[in-house]
């Protein structure tokens, strides 16, 4: 009787809730945007537990879980979160009921709730069905030869900055017809490239197809060559892309032969949803799967990886046959953001050459956001740091201005150099700064930038440059010749303005 008494006692203490809490949750929401799907597997130890959090984007484990009655409170460290900061949740449980939210959601995210609902006592995490069937190992890394493309950075025009979801067959069509028109073509941006939301879904036999808005991709690719022009695409190594469409997962090979099939020239592979069913070590074989099947559809696609720079892509990129690698999350018509990215760039010039290039993101130039000297600026950086030149406006109704900066030639033969080296900063003092690349032909490209609210003189010591005297200076957006003057050069440089130079 005793001994019943000290085991009833014991059950009562015991904590009821982790018992309740141990198994995996499910919650799922079909909303326009399309379907959500959280998945919680708990396991506890006493009045602490571990164990996974994973949506249909994103996998994380949990970290720190913690039970106190019938609530919980839990840290999620995101596997592809490189800031290494964790995603704090809390709960409440009601039965086999779960009410989750994010304890500190950022002030432009409102967290919405989580209902979870327990399925099974299993503490085992098994990836939704959604997601695909669960892939292959990939076998041993072993990095892959440069496929001979993208000898100088690539340049063309893509659809996201400017119309994002909206872009269609006719958007393409208009802007092919610009690009010839509007001098851009015979100013060298030749890839007319679709970013996300062309993709449809995938027949019987997983064949992707493009969605009502483009009708005919062969005929599409078929017009834009028609100019002298090429084609680019885009797809994601995950089940979905960004904005929540097919991506490739599963589906590489048929996808890489589809976009052949079609006549693609250019693909851009954003990682967004793989993050949900690959690790981080299957992140480079994962990238150089679809650059194994693009090789093998025979058509030369230029490859670019769009992963926003995580795990130092740009030490890797060329390994698993990248053409270009973005080096940061996106960018925004801003001048805040053009300028943090590109004079962020500093380090990375040792990974750029021919072939494989840094990409600090597209061009906003002409979306409105930015001043006349805020622009040429962004075209000034982005040629010096030899990043790929894509155009993010709408080239079928810019301005004289906005061509103008874009159409540079001068400007964009710094771009274009063959010796192919990034520029780095040669000289900073406070908000001035001075970045310069070496050319082929022995000269030096060199960009006096004027980060201030209000124009400033900037000098140019020749000595840092690796020059004593300077026989031609050449200002590359006045498009004159520059008296020049002993051992250094001192120019006026507008407000946030930037003189862009040729020194030999
Ligand atoms: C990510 C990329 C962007 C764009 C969108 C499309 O955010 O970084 O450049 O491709 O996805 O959804």
């Amino acid at each position: 009787m005793r001994k019943l008494l000290v085991c009833l006692a014991l059950l009562a203490a015991a904590p009821q809730t982790a018992v309740n809490l141990a198994g995996t949750w499910r919650f799922e929401q079909t909303n326009p945007s399309g379907k959500r799907i959280t998945i919680c597997v708990f396991e506890p130890r006493g009045s602490t537990f571990t164990g996974t959090f994973a949506t249909l984007d994103d996998r994380g484990h949990i970290v720190r879980g913690q039970i106190h009655g019938n609530q919980i409170t839990f840290d999620v460290q995101f596997d592809f979160d490189m800031s290494g900061k964790l995603t704090q949740y809390q709960g409440e449980m009601s039965g086999d009921d779960l009410k989750l939210t994010r304890a500190n959601p950022p002030a432009n995210r409102p967290s919405t709730e989580i209902l979870l609902h327990k399925i099974s006592s299993d503490t085992t995490y098994v990836p939704p069905p959604e997601l695909g069937p669960v892939h292959k190992p990939f076998p041993p890394f072993k990095r892959i030869a440069p496929n001979g493309l993208a000898l100088a950075p690539p340049m063309g025009w893509n659809s996201w900055n400017k119309f994002a979801g909206r872009v269609d067959d006719k958007t393409i069509r208009a802007v092919a017809d610009a690009m010839v028109s509007s001098g851009m073509r015979d100013a060298g941006y030749i890839y007319v490239n679709i970013d996300d939301t062309w993709e449809g879904s995938r027949d019987k036999d997983g064949n992707i197809h493009s969605n009502e808005k483009f009708p005919d991709m062969k005929a599409l690719a078929d017009y834009v060559h028609s100019k002298g022009l090429k084609l680019g695409i885009y797809s994601s190594p995950g089940p979905t892309t960004c904005a929540g469409f097919a991506g490739s997962y599963g589906h590489e090979e048929q996808d890489a032969r589809t976009w052949a099939q079609w006549g693609v020239d250019y693909l851009k592979y954003d990682w967004c949803s793989a993050s949900a069913v690959y690790q981080r070590d299957e992140m480079k074989p994962a990238y150089q799967k679809m650059a194994l099947a693009l090789r093998a559809t025979g058509r030369p696609i230029v490859f670019s990886l769009c992963q926003y720079g995580l795990l130092h892509v740009e030490e890797w990129g060329p390994t698993v046959g990248g053409n270009l690698w973005r080096t940061t999350d996106d960018i925004s018509d801003s001048r805040t953001r053009m300028s943090e990215i590109g004079f962020g760039q500093e380090g990375n010039e040792k990974y750029a050459g021919p072939g494989h290039w840094n990409d600090p993101d597209m061009l906003e130039i002409g979306n409105g956001g930015m001043t006349h000297d805020e622009y040429v600026t962004h075209m000034s950086l982005w040629a010096l740091l030899a990043a790929p030149l894509l155009a993010g406006n709408d080239i079928a109704t810019m301005s004289d201005d906005t061509k103008s900066i874009l159409t540079n030639k001068e400007v964009i033969a710094i771009d274009q150099d063959k010796k192919g080296v990034q520029a780095h900063r040669i000289s900073q003092q406070g908000q001035l700064e001075i970045w310069a690349r070496p050319l082929a032909d022995g000269s030096q490209a060199v960009g006096l930038f004027n980060r201030r609210e209000s124009p400033s003189p900037i000098t140019l010591d020749l000595k840092s440059i690796g020059m004593t005297h300077a026989a031609k200076i050449r200002d590359l957006w006045k498009h004159r010749d520059e008296a020049s003057a002993g051992a250094s050069f001192t120019a006026q440089v507008p407000a946030h303005g930037v003189v862009l130079l040729k020194v030999k």
